[in-house]
């Protein structure tokens, strides 16, 4: 059963135009120009119960557009949006119980209180009954890591932290649908990885639906089967990421310090994208020349300081899913 369906969502934000310096300023006063950008150009998708879906795209792509819209902060230009059976905009009030929000780059804990005031006064807007809210939160303290930290001011607490305690704060009304809006922005790999698996506990445990914007490819596959990627204000894919992968993202980046001055690099199916004196960075299509060749080759030929392996950046597989000219989206 689907717990969201988006309909030809669109969102036209307009905004007042005004040149630079005092002048402009004034004059702008008496003649206003109005701007329009269209931040969704009709998007839809749906999601089913208890799914974990990534919705991934560049910075402006629309991803927090969406986010707002589904979360009812938002009121859309046009299109439907059902969550849960709500609306999100219209029906508020009942809605926002069974929702849990987390925008990653807005304050949404009490900054100068500690975290754990943040959560009793979610306990009350809630209504948790007592025994229930000191289970889960020492359930979500305990799998968060966070017990020595919830008693001191938010404004003294890590990025990390802090975005585990807002996690906790969302999550503490056990809702059916929760939207992570960038969750692991800025965090260290150790946060990180301690907040995907939170996620995946919940959403196994509880069959929550998740929606997780991100750009973070890592964040994605930990998470999600199922992704859809938007690019100015339009999904350019929906489908399932290992359908993506064995398609498009056969590519890695390599980036191979040395210890030594190196020269040049050939080899089948690798191209090279910056070279130093000390260091290559290595574009390999893995079709062509499987991974543990090319690090064989590395080591064998040349004396290696450290190697990292990564994903092409989002922009990258973006566009070149726009090379591939298939229709990637089944609507
Ligand atoms: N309040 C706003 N007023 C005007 N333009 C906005 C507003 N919020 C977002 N936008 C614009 O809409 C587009 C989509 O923004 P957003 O949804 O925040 O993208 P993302 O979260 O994918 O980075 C961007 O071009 C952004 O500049
Ligand atoms: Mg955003």
């Amino acid at each position: 059963m689907n717990a969201i369906t988006v309909k030809n969502l669109k969102k036209v934000y307009r905004t007042h135009k005004r040149g630079k310096g005092m002048w402009n300023a004034v004059v702008s006063l008496f003649n206003r120009k109005y701007e329009n950008k269209h931040a969704l150009k009709g998007v839809s998708f749906e999601v089913e119960e208890g799914e974990v879906l990534g919705l991934i795209g560049p910075n402006g792509a629309g991803k927090s557009t969406t986010i707002k819209a589904l979360s009812g902060i938002l009121h859309p230009t046009s299109g439907d949006v059902k969550v849960i059976g709500y609306v999100p905009w219209k029906d508020r009030v009942k809605y926002v119980k069974h929702l849990g929000v987390v925008l990653g780059q807005k304050e949404q804990l009490w900054w100068d209180l500690p975290a754990i005031d943040t959560f009793y006064m979610n306990r009350e807007v809630y209504q948790i009954p007592n025994n229930k809210f000191k289970r889960r939160l020492n359930y979500m303290v305990k799998l968060l890591d966070v017990k020595e930290v919830i008693n001191s001011p938010v404004r003294d607490l890590s990025l990390g932290e802090r975005m585990k305690c807002k996690l906790i704060a969302a999550l503490l009304h056990s809702p059916k649908v929760v939207f992570l809006d960038e969750p692991t922005i800025g965090l260290d790999i150790i946060a990180r990885d301690r907040l995907r698996d939170f996620v995946k506990e919940v959403n196994q445990k509880e069959g929550t639906t998740f929606i997780v914007t991100t750009h973070d490819m890592q964040d994605i596959e930990k998470l999600c089967k199922r992704i859809v990627i938007i690019n100015h204000g339009v999904i350019v894919y929906d489908g399932l990421l290992e359908k993506l992968k064995s398609t498009i993202l056969n590519n890695k980046i390599i980036d191979v310090k040395f210890e030594t001055k190196v020269k040049g690099f050939r080899l089948k199916g690798c191209k090279l994208l910056e070279k130093g004196d000390y260091n290559f960075v290595i574009e390999a299509d893995t079709k062509v020349t499987k991974i543990k060749k090319v690090i064989d080759y590395l080591l064998l030929n040349y004396e290696v300081a450290d190697i990292n392996i990564t994903d092409p950046p989002i922009e990258e597989i973006i566009q070149r899913i726009y090379k591939e000219k298939k229709k990637w989206v089944h609507t």
